[in-house]
């Protein structure tokens, strides 16, 4: 069968980035979201801005399937740090995705998605380590030759690559208390963002294999949303791309 390969993104800005790969672009739009079917290295793929939070990523992700047949998908953006000695810049790609703010309780165990029996959601192997091998081909050539030496240094950027649990939820984590919560309950956790667990219940019920690609933008701290329209702007968009490149050469 003929692959298609999804590809959303949290920001706009950086998913505009990734749209400018694409080769005999059509825009759809449905539901306020704008799809661009094209190609890219000769393979189909359709890249949709998932818009932020649980909600508005399951609607785009649930429209990627449905509308638009994606064999694969790929989700790209950034995340809040929770483990100790991840630095901003680093990349964390998803094993497990679990929804930090999901309580049922007394129902069901708190964090077990609704009758779905599971906490986490596993992402695909074989995509995860396709993600794993285009980030570190990215991290040999080095980075600086995608965001620039004078990102590099005003970020202190030397990125490292990890795989691990994402926690999702409706909220930007931006305080001691709350990130330090988060961590107690769910210590594997190593990043926090708003859409990738949402994403992975839409794959897992639809049967489609998915994995989540995370750049480190903050620590989830008080520092956090300063750190993170910069970083945004001057790096993050230029990663998505770069990494979807690498992706792509590999599919
Ligand atoms: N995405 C990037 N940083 C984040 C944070 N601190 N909380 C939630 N989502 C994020």
């Amino acid at each position: 069968m003929d692959r298609t390969i999804g590809i959303l993104g949290a920001m706009a800005q950086e998913i505009d980035e990734v749209k400018a790969l694409l080769t005999n672009k059509t825009v759809i739009k449905i539901a306020n979201r704008e799809f661009v079917v094209g190609k890219i290295n000769g393979i189909a793929c359709v890249v949709a801005f998932s818009k932020w939070g649980k909600v508005a990523a399951t609607i785009t992700a649930a429209l990627l399937v449905q509308e638009f047949g994606v064999t694969d998908l790929f989700f790209i953006g950034t995340a809040g740090a929770l483990a100790d000695g991840l630095k901003v810049g680093d990349i964390v790609i998803s094993k497990r995705l679990v929804q930090h703010d999901l309580d049922a309780r007394p129902m069901i165990s708190r964090f077990e998605l609704p009758l779905l029996n599971r906490i986490y959601v596993n992402s695909d192997p074989g995509l995860t380590e396709l993600a794993g091998k285009a980030v570190s081909n990215l991290l040999e050539k080095g980075v600086g030759h995608v965001v620039g030496e004078a990102a590099v240094k005003e970020f202190n950027l030397a990125p490292q690559l990890y795989f691990g649990d994402i926690a999702s939820g409706d909220q930007f984590i931006n305080s001691s208390e709350k990130r330090n919560e988060i961590l107690s309950l769910l210590p594997d956790v190593m990043c926090v963002e708003m859409e990738g667990a949402a994403v992975a219940q839409v794959c897992l019920e639809f049967n489609v294999p998915f994995t989540v690609i995370r750049t480190i933008s903050d620590t989830a701290d008080h520092n956090a949303r300063v750190d993170f329209g910069k970083f945004i702007v001057e790096v993050a968009n230029a990663y998505s791309r770069a990494i979807v490149g690498e992706i792509m050469q590999l599919v």
